[in-house]
């Protein structure tokens, strides 16, 4: 009974659900190049099951009608007027249409960007960013004839070259051990991390690994061999610069290691609790 129950009741709800019509653009809204001071109006034309509800976005913040701005449904036309616009109101503007049926999203454009007054026109970029650098030409015409004037707008401070927070430091380990060599560095993303033994650049092996996580790069050896002594180099590039640390990696021989890990194993071994010890040795001795 109850499995028939269920499945009358989800036709009945597919059925439902497919005599709505989810909403859909029939026009979408244009994007808008405006002079600041200028009445705008972004235009949808919707279709859709009613009743219909549409939202306006200017990026992620829902707008709300008040004095400069009139948000309004009639029929099947949406618009978003706009009044006096600034340049920072450029931006992408995102309408949202959505019924019992679906929801659906469309997004556009406002430039606005140029202030004119008798005798000047000024360009203002809002929140300017390194693709806004480059060359911009101002045109102007009247019945008479027309002239042009060129710019180089370039950003500073958009980029930094990369450089040390802490430094390579030097690291003395024995035959055998693990060991890493870790600095931390800053700068503009993306930046990329190489290491060098002198002049050969390292690549990642089975037991040299590579770590670049929040700005702190990390060369991991599991096992160091006395061949692994040496002076390491850790070079950060990005796009406007690069910068490298050094230090030493000394690893001691043998002799040193076999006395060091001797003395190591009898206190590892003191302070084990003799259960677990002796289980150990059944584990080795298989
Ligand atoms: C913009 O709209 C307001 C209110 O409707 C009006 O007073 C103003 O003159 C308009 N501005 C322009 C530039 O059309
Ligand atoms: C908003 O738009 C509606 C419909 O076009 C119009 O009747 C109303 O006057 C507008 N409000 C403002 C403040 O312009
Ligand atoms: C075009 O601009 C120039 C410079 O301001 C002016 O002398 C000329 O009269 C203007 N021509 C027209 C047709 O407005």
């Amino acid at each position: 009974m109850t499995v028939i129950f269920k499945r009358s009741s989800s036709v009945l709800l597919c059925l439902f659900y497919l005599c709505l019509e989810p909403p859909s653009f029939v026009k979408k809204p244009e994007p808008l190049d405006v002079l600041s001071g200028a009445n705008i109006t972004f235009t949808s034309i919707i279709r859709g099951s009613p009743p219909l509800e549409v939202k306006w976005f200017r990026g992620s913040v829902e707008l709300v009608p008040g004095p400069r701005c009139n948000i309004t449904l009639q029929d099947s036309v949406a618009e978003l007027e706009l009044f006096d616009v600034h340049p920072l109101e450029s931006g992408d503007y995102t309408c949202q249409v959505s019924n019992e049926a679906g929801k659906i999203s469309c997004t556009t454009h406002l430039f606005c960007s140029i202030t004119t007054t008798d005798t000047s026109a000024i360009l203002e970029i809002p929140g300017s960013k390194l693709e806004d650098q480059g060359q911009y030409s101002c045109h102007i015409e009247n019945d008479s004839g027309k002239d042009a004037c060129h710019g180089t707008i370039t950003i500073l401070g958009a980029s930094k070259p990369p450089y040390f927070v802490t430094p390579l430091e030097p690291v003395q380990v024995t035959v055998g051990d693990s060991a890493s060599l870790q600095c931390q560095v800053a700068g503009t993303p993306e930046m990329i991390v190489s290491w060098y033994k002198g002049d050969t650049k390292l690549r990642g092996t089975a037991t040299v690994k590579m770590h670049f996580r929040n700005q702190i790069a990390t060369l991991v050896f599991s096992q160091v061999d006395s061949s692994d002594s040496g002076e390491y180099i850790c070079k950060v590039e990005n796009s406007v610069g690069e910068a490298s640390s050094s230090s030493l990696l000394t690893v001691q021989g043998e002799y040193f290691n076999f006395k060091h890990r001797e003395m190591r194993k009898k206190k590892k071994q003191t302070s084990l609790p003799t259960t677990i010890c002796r289980g150990l040795f059944t584990t080795s001795s298989k």
